[in-house]
């Protein structure tokens, strides 16, 4: 290989690998638009999408109590900042009307829970 072929793929690798780190770096293309709407959608969005994606807040489908131990879960153990309360009563307000807790389909009995 000649000096040049060789500082020309050197070249080359280094590029693909910056795209590949940019690209790995690129936010996440998810606005508040992507829950449904109510009020304090922005708050939430915001304050729950700061680590992980919305995808795993929209799979769930919790009570009132369930999302409130939830949100207690973040903070105690993956280092959510403790939320003002009237801020926390927003964003439990919102999240247990969006994502409701939903009941099983009529006639349907899961046969891992029937004894
Ligand atoms: C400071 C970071 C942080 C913030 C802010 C945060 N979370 Fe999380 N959350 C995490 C981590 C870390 C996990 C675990 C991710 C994993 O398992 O891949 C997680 C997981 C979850 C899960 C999945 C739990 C499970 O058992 O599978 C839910 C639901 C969730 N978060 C909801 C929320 C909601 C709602 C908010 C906003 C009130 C929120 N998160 C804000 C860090 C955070």
């Amino acid at each position: 290989m000649t000096r040049r072929k060789g500082a020309a793929l050197l070249a080359a690798s280094l590029l693909s690998f910056g795209a590949a780190i940019a690209q790995a770096q690129t936010p996440l293309a998810e606005t508040p638009e992507d829950f449904p709407p109510g009020p304090g959608r922005e708050e939430t969005f915001y304050i729950c999408t700061a680590c992980h994606s919305i995808a795993l807040v929209k799979a769930q489908s919790l009570s009132r109590d369930a999302w409130a131990d939830t949100i207690s879960l973040m903070q105690r153990r993956h280092g959510l900042t403790p939320l003002d309360p009237a801020l926390g009563a927003q964003v439990l307000d919102y999240l247990s009307t969006a994502f409701p807790q939903r009941t099983a389909p009529r006639g349907f009995t899961n046969p891992f829970l029937t004894p």
